[in-house]
């Protein structure tokens, strides 16, 4: 099974950022550990929920700051949020019907971790790059 933990390779030198990070990341994790744990219909669509609504909170901060900053990036970015989030809205369609089996459980691993890891690293350090020069800095 894969697993996750925040390391300190991950951070984008903005806290704001990393923090929200480290959230999302913790939220995986209860998700994963539920479906993992088969811990029922009821508890797993609220971590799902969870998930769904900070990884919103989440894309909407930093999608404010690339507007407010003019962040050429943008729309490559935003992209590839809403491509997360549509994947987050089939899990629950397929969660619902088919409940917590060993598919989602992988799904969750394979897509939503790598998902998060390699955007971390990529497209997010980039923007984190970007903020630090525009003089955002570690907040
Ligand atoms: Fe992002």
């Amino acid at each position: 099974m894969t697993e996750i933990e925040w390391n300190d390779s991950y951070s984008v030198g903005i806290d704001l950022i990393d923090e929200q990070h480290k959230m999302l990341i913790l939220r995986i994790k209860d998700l994963s550990e539920a479906v993992k744990h088969a811990r029922g219909l009821e508890k797993i669509l609220k971590t799902l929920d969870f998930l769904i609504d900070y990884t919103e909170f989440h894309f909407s901060t930093e999608e404010r700051h690339m507007k407010k900053l003019d962040y050429p990036g943008l729309v490559p970015h935003k992209q590839q949020h809403e491509e997360f989030t549509f994947t987050l809205d089939r899990l629950v369609e397929d969660f619902e019907q088919d409940g917590a089996t060993e598919a989602l459980s992988n799904s969750i691993n394979t897509f939503l971790i790598n998902w998060l890891v390699k955007h971390i690293e990529s497209i997010d350090k980039k923007f984190g790059k970007f903020l630090q020069e525009k003089g955002f800095g570690k907040n």
